[in-house]
């Protein structure tokens, strides 16, 4: 049976679980994946204290690790852009072929790589670095392999997704929401690029890269976070038949590819709406097929180990071409030119003639008014309020022209503010 030497460097939450994996299913992986896999050296900056097996080689200076010439295969999961992208280079240019789960390097930094790795003629694995352990590069790059991939929509944050739902459920307020993930342990203790939209967007551009064969390009993806989304709003979105979740979205139009990850409104029917908890969701529409749905943990030591190391098998038996191809008449730009439906919540004064007037406004913008929400609300004391939320669904409608509407409201003198503007999903095909 054919042996890999392994080196790993990180032995954190993930790290520690490929650890444990390589050590206590090592039959089970020769069973199941014909191959075996020694793990020759472990680079943790803290040393053996940080490793529970004593027979494994340890290193505090995890460059050696990445220039160890007996390693075959580096796997990196240290997370981070700097150090991290030094190991991987170091790597790559010794030869190595590398599994790293870290989607934030590669967002930035993946042509980069994928050219060295091209240069060296070795393999880069990264079915970890987005949706965890539900294997959705597997999907893209195999499994649909034979058709022209038109859109896909996910949720690719398991921490948004579970304060989503906790709001939702609960009504329970976002910091809320946000402490009872940490204490879970499914938020970071800076749990800022996941909840502010930076986490799926790097995963939706690398998502982009796969289906669309376009370069990776971070800097087009148009995003924001959760952090905006409101118990009302939730409550607003289920009262008209709606979901808030936070999707990111591919898609190609003619030969241009637009990438966005913002919380948006699902219907119910649509499946990503029933899409819990910390889970993750996927659906790639592709030409011919139509759709087809991929879900399950998108984080965690265990699952997203649990795709280490099916890379480990993967470039094990060989592997595939290095870099993810790229069609040049494909172009990935900024979202701003793609329309979508909206959701606004307005407070508005609670007078006669407001509605009418900010249908006019609507109008003067050519946007349809779908549906329309204003209930009756009462001060406690006064028995009478001077302004009333106002919730309003639109046709479909482009970024440049949600601002020139935001700036008309905000000049009337009887909108008191526009509080929230969020997208509506609506299915493609
Ligand atoms: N956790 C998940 O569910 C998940 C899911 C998908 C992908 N990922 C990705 O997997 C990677 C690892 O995540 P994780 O959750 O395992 O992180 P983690 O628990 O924080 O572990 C990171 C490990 O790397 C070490 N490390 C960090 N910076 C270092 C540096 N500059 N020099 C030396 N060692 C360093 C840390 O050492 P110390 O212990 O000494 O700090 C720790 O052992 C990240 O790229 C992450 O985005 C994680």
């Amino acid at each position: 049976m054919k042996s890999l030497r392994v080196g790993l460097c990180g032995v954190g939450n993930v790290g520690g679980a490929v650890l444990k994996l390589l050590k206590e299913s090592s039959d089970l992986l020769e069973q199941q994946g014909g191959f075996s896999f020694e793990l020759i050296q472990v680079g943790a900056r803290k040393g053996r204290s940080a490793i529970s097996y004593d027979d494994i080689d340890v290193t505090t200076n995890l460059m050696d690790v990445a220039n160890n010439p007996d390693v075959d295969i580096f796997v990196e999961l240290i997370g981070g852009t700097d150090f991290a992208g030094e190991l991987v280079r170091a790597a790559i240019k010794n030869g190595k072929h590398v599994i790293t789960a870290n989607k934030a390097l590669l967002a930035v930094e993946g042509n980069e790589i994928f050219k060295l790795a091209r240069k060296n003629n070795v393999q880069i694995g990264f079915e970890a670095s987005v949706a965890g352990g539900t294997p959705v590069i597997k999907a893209l790059r195999e499994g649909l392999v034979a058709n022209k991939v038109e859109w896909f929509a996910g949720i690719l944050n398991g921490t948004s997704n579970y304060i989503l739902t906790e709001m939702n459920v609960e009504k329970t307020e976002f910091s809320q929401a946000l402490l009872k993930a940490q204490e879970l342990g499914l938020a970071e203790a800076d749990p800022a690029m996941d909840i502010d939209g930076t986490d799926a967007a790097q995963k939706a551009s690398i998502l982009a890269a796969l289906a669309f064969h376009v370069p990776f390009n971070f800097q087009a993806v148009n995003y924001e976070g959760i952090d905006k989304v409101d118990v009302e709003d939730l409550r607003y979105a289920e009262e008209l038949g709606y979901s808030i979740k936070h999707i990111a979205f591919g898609r190609l139009v003619d030969q241009t590819v637009f990438v966005s990850a913002y919380p948006t409104l699902v219907p119910h029917e649509v499946i990503l709406s029933q899409v819990g908890q910390q889970m993750n969701a996927l659906e790639i529409y592709a030409k011919g097929i139509g759709s087809t749905v991929y879900y399950g943990p998108g984080a965690g030591p265990e699952p997203t180990a649990s795709a280490v190391v099916a890379d480990l098998v993967d470039i094990a038996k060989g592997g595939w071409q290095t870099e993810p191809t790229v069609m040049s008449e494909n172009v990935l730009v900024s979202e701003s030119t793609i329309k979508a439906p909206r959701y606004f919540r307005l407070m508005v004064r609670n007078e006669p003639g407001v509605i009418a007037k900010i249908s006019a406004v609507f109008a003067n913008q050519n946007i349809s008014i779908e549906a329309l929400i204003q209930h009756e609300t009462k001060d406690k004391n006064t028995g009478k309020t001077e302004e009333v939320p106002v919730v309003i669904l639109s046709g479909s409608v482009s970024d440049q022209v949600v601002d020139r509407l935001l700036q008309e409201l905000n000049e009337m003198e009887e909108v008191a503010n526009c509080l929230k503007q969020f997208r509506i999903y609506t299915k493609i095909n």
